[in-house]
């Protein structure tokens, strides 16, 4: 075995307290450079980057021996530190302002040339950074957004383990768990026909370890769903997951206040948490941000102009509003001064593709409203419409009549794309805050029946369930989701922990008996031997690195993620497997 000589030092630590000190530095070589016969190196580790010098005066071997480094050759240099000659700084560097005279230069490694530059922050496909993540991880830019990841992870230990939390773990061969996506299954070799599924979350034995009496629990966990993926989500992704005994959900969301503040102060130095962060309602959210995960980081509020177009004599509205629905609208700030006719036209088109029927829309010329409205409207009710939807004398106003969830979320969408477009959305702000009092049962076009908005062990508001029997889609659930920028980063609830509500939701979803008696038996007995009330929370790890990173994809934040399609390029799962494992686990493919 190769007897290495430890490192005196990291290159990316070198500084002025260093000159005239001998050190050892191990790493990659990032660049070399040729000045009149002086080899100038970079060398670069986990660290950062330092300056190394081989000079013919210095050593003439030495300096032969550096002109065969080629980039990312491994090398070990022994030198000593010097300040770097005047008009040599470089500010770019940590260590810019010294240099390694090297004195022995050892080739650990040679490297093939890279596919794409590790120095250069040069544009590089998707596809040859994941096949070749181990390369795409050596650019600092990637090493500091992974090192950064992982101080959030320690962070939050750090803040759990003082709150009294345990981590604890739980099993990824397990039984389907209930969070509403597909399972990724493995099939059992022992009992032949019968399959893991891998945990779409640790939901159920979380909430086991509360029966058990742990109190407080949580765990840094991996979960897997198999849904279509998009920029926020990858089949695989990381969880803080958390669960408490005994504790309102008012106490929970201290607890999570408190440790978005500590990570705002431990490592988002950019990021300030109010000291309470605020609480909308499900209801609020969508009727004034069309989203049930609005992004408060600019107003543009939708408002409710029913009552205004009620008496109208145009159809359109006259019809919507008798059949229960509402005319919603949205001022868009200097867009009537400011869009051509055919901007306005093509955010029609937006709406349409968005599902809405149509769009009206106005605007102001000097005094007067150009817009197909007013032949329908009057200018009476044009003017209250504007004053009802705070619409200054340039802006756009958008309206909208349908029921009231399709009339919000269009324009709630439209909002954000137009937010986009007029450059509304600050950067570098961070606006968190909680969503409460989510519906607890929604339809399932799918399965024909009521399915559990957050997952069926989600305790509905008691005073609603009177009202099951006529409105069952109304009832109120004690869930919770955190939002930042217009990202869900969390959702929870307070849990059902009596054994008799527990299984008349079963009843409520239409799970048969027996179904909720096979995969949820084991929960509803353990509830009959004295489940403490209790409730949590689970925070999505990759989506909150990317936003604070000002990321656009969590593929950034994760080291070995997959492809849009579900694929990892670098070792290429998912693969074939060979007959005989096939049979020892008694299965058969239909694919070629
Ligand atoms: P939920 O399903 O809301 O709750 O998930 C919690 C958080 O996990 C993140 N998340 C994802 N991140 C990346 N890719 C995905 N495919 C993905 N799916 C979810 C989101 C989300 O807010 N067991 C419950 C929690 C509880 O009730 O305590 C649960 O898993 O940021």
């Amino acid at each position: 075995m190769q007897n290495f000589v430890i490192r005196t030092h990291y290159c990316g630590e070198l500084s002025r307290h260093d000159i005239g000190t001998r050190v050892i530095v191990y790493g990659w070589v990032h660049k070399m450079r040729d000045l009149g016969g002086i080899l100038f190196s970079h060398v670069r580790d986990v660290s950062g980057i330092c300056q190394v010098v081989f000079n013919p005066g210095v050593s003439k071997a030495v300096h032969e021996a550096a002109s065969a480094l080629r980039s990312e050759y491994v090398v070990k240099i022994e030198g000593s530190v010097r300040e770097r000659p005047e008009g040599n700084d470089n500010p770019l560097l940590t260590t810019g302002d010294v240099e390694v005279v090297a004195d022995s230069v050892e080739v650990l490694n040679s490297a093939q040339t890279p596919p794409f530059s590790i120095s250069e922050d040069s544009k590089v496909s998707e596809h040859a950074r994941f096949e070749f993540r181990y390369l795409d991880l050596r650019r600092p830019a990637m090493q500091e957004k992974i090192l950064f990841r992982s101080k959030v992870i320690s962070a939050m230990r750090r803040y759990l383990e003082d709150h009294r939390f345990h981590e604890l773990e739980t099993p990824i061969l397990t039984r389907s768990t209930p969070e509403g996506a597909r399972d990724f299954l493995v099939p059992s070799r022992m009992t032949p026909g019968h399959f893991y599924a891998l945990p779409q979350s640790p939901q159920l034995f979380k909430q086991i370890f509360m029966v058990a009496g742990f109190d407080r629990y949580f765990q840094i966990c991996r979960c897997f769903r198999d849904e279509d993926l998009r920029a926020d989500r990858q089949p695989e992704f990381t969880q803080l997951d958390m669960e408490l005994s005994f504790t309102p959900p008012k106490e929970l969301f201290r607890i999570v206040n408190g440790l978005m503040s500590y990570l705002a102060q431990s490592v988002v130095p950019l990021m300030s948490v109010p000291e309470s962060i605020p609480v909308m309602t499900y209801r609020d959210a969508m009727e004034r941000f069309g989203s049930d995960k609005p992004d408060l980081r600019f107003a543009m509020e939708l408002r409710d102009v029913t009552e205004v177009v009620e008496g109208t004599e145009y159809g359109i509205f006259r019809d919507v509003v008798a059949g229960g629905g509402r005319v919603k609208a949205l001022a868009v700030p200097g867009a009537g001064a400011s869009f051509s006719r055919k901007e306005i036209d093509d955010v029609g088109e937006r709406a349409k593709q968005l599902g809405a029927k149509g769009l009206g829309w106005a605007r102001r010329d000097d005094k007067k409203y150009n817009t197909p409205l007013l032949k329908l409207l009057g200018e009476a009710t044009l003017d209250r419409i504007y004053e009802k939807a705070g619409a200054g004398k340039d802006d756009l106003v958008l309206l909208m009549a349908d029921k009231w969830k399709p009339a919000a979320t269009v324009l709630g969408t439209l909002r954000l794309e137009l937010g986009r477009k007029l450059g509304l959305i600050p950067e570098g702000l961070f606006a968190l805050t909680w969503v409460t009092e989510f519906p607890w049962l929604e339809w399932s076009e799918e399965d024909k029946r009521p399915v559990a908005c957050h997952h069926p062990f989600t305790k509905p508001m008691m005073e609603d369930l009177e009202r099951f029997k006529e409105t069952p889609l109304e009832i109120r659930a004690q869930a919770y989701d955190l939002v930042l920028n217009g990202t869900e980063i969390g959702g929870g609830s307070v849990r059902i922990h009596q054994p008799d509500l527990q299984e008349k939701m079963f009843e409520y979803l239409q799970i048969p008996k027996e179904e909720a008696r096979e995969k949820f038996g084991f929960l509803i007995d353990a509830f009959k031997y004295g489940a403490p009330p209790h409730c949590g929370i689970a925070l999505g790890v990759d989506r909150l690195v990317t936003l604070f990173l000002g990321e656009s994809s969590i593929r950034e934040v994760i080291p070995f993620p997959k492809t849009q399609r579900g694929v990892c390029l670098m070792t290429g799962a998912p693969g074939t497997v060979s007959e005989r494992q096939l049979r020892e686990v008694s299965l058969k493919t239909r694919v070629e």
